[in-house]
């Protein structure tokens, strides 16, 4: 009864902590600037998720990918975790920027009490973007923070 109570005293004050310095869910918004205009830009981010989207996953992230819908501005998919199986919502949302694609993404937890996520949900936009290769493209840009993703500044997206 001892051992629950302080287990379960610590865990309130991971989360209070957790709550503190990161987004209160695990989630993730950026925006990223790509040197192509959207057409293109969401044409390579669709063949992307189209390419990881079976199951073999190796020892990375870089798989279950689902598209759930795309219409020209915005895009929705989702994202399983390989081992735990966990479900992040994606979207992406695509607006012209000179020849350049602004776009906005976000991810975020099904879980609703899934606080602290390793960096999961950064990874699952960022690897998209690095995959589809428009990081390369000229004048690409990425912004977000700890604040706007969570564990985004010690996440490895290399791996799970
Ligand atoms: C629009 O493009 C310019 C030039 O590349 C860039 O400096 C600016 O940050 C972009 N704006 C957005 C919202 O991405």
């Amino acid at each position: 009864m001892v051992a629950f109570a302080s287990i379960l005293f610590f865990s309130c004050l991971v989360t209070i902590c957790s709550a503190i310095s990161n987004p209160l869910h695990a989630s993730c918004k950026l925006d990223w600037n790509v040197g192509a205009d959207c057409g293109t830009a969401a044409d390579k981010l669709l063949k992307q998720i189209d390419a990881w989207s079976g199951d073999d996953c190796g020892t990375s992230e870089k798989c279950l990918y689902s598209l759930e819908h795309f219409d020209g501005t915005t895009l929705l998919a989702k994202h399983e975790t390989p081992q735990k199986h966990y479900v992040d919502n994606l979207k992406m949302v695509f607006t012209s920027n000179g020849s350049n694609c602004a776009i906005h993404g976000e991810s975020s937890s099904e879980l609703w009490y899934a606080v602290l996520d390793y960096g999961t949900n950064y990874c699952n936009l960022h690897n998209l973007i690095t995959g589809s290769q428009l990081d390369q493209t000229t004048g690409f840009s990425e912004s977000t923070n700890n604040w706007k993703c969570t564990q985004y500044s010690s996440a490895n997206c290399e791996k799970y």
